[in-house]
């Protein structure tokens, strides 16, 4: 048996008490540690706010002419609507100067834009390099806010004076266009950042 071997059985014994001490001040500081880090640890992830600032990404490929889903994007809820023919023409056929809100509230243009149709659809978004995506396929698609900008209801589809969305609320009533054209709502509804990533997805954000 070797001196190692045997400085090893002297440390295999029972612990004693002041071993028994020493294992537990070790471990107390282990776990004091631990908590120690753990604040700086959490520091380096992303705080609630900016989780909430992330980007959606939206599959249109799937959507039909004429078909709608809603996603959240920054926690709210927001409409992606692929329009008909027929929507984008009588959006198209108005005169910005009747408008209760002239500003086309597109966050892709900035303030001041006027709202026609164009300048609320999806031509205005950005297309990523090398994308390749079709013009009318960007005009038809519009994306909105789907709180109403009057009190933050969730206006419904295919309903009100257009038959576009109306917001039972308070009896607001939207476009295809999703412009405020009659009720209480003061401002067309918002249209966020946009970036064709790919033929098939819209990044939100
Ligand atoms: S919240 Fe929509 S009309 Fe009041």
């Amino acid at each position: 048996m070797t001196e190692a071997t045997q400085t090893n059985g002297a440390h295999g014994e029972e612990p004693s008490r002041r071993d028994f001490i020493y294992i537990a001040t070790g471990g107390t500081l282990a776990v004091g540690g631990a908590f120690t880090i753990w604040p700086f640890i959490d520091q380096m992830n992303p705080a609630a706010d900016v989780l909430a600032l992330a980007s959606t990404e939206v599959n249109i490929s799937e959507l039909e002419e004429g078909q709608e889903i809603t996603v959240i994007y920054r926690e709210s809820p927001h409409f992606v609507r692929r329009r008909t023919a027929a929507e984008v023409e009588s959006a198209r056929d108005v005169n910005v100067a009747s408008l209760p809100d002239r500003d086309a509230r597109n966050f892709n243009l900035g303030d001041g834009a006027p709202a026609t149709d164009e300048n609320r659809s999806a031509l205005t978004a950005e297309i990523a390099e090398g994308v390749e995506i079709d013009d009318a396929l960007r005009a038809s698609l519009l994306v909105t806010s789907a709180n109403c900008t009057h009190l933050g209801c969730v206006p419904t589809e295919g309903a009100g004076d257009y038959n576009a969305w109306f917001c039972p609320c308070h009896g607001s009533h939207y476009d295809t266009s999703g412009r405020i054209r009659r009720g209480p709502a003061p401002e067309n509804l918002s249209i966020p950042i946009m970036t064709f990533i790919s033929a098939s997805v819209l990044r939100l954000g």
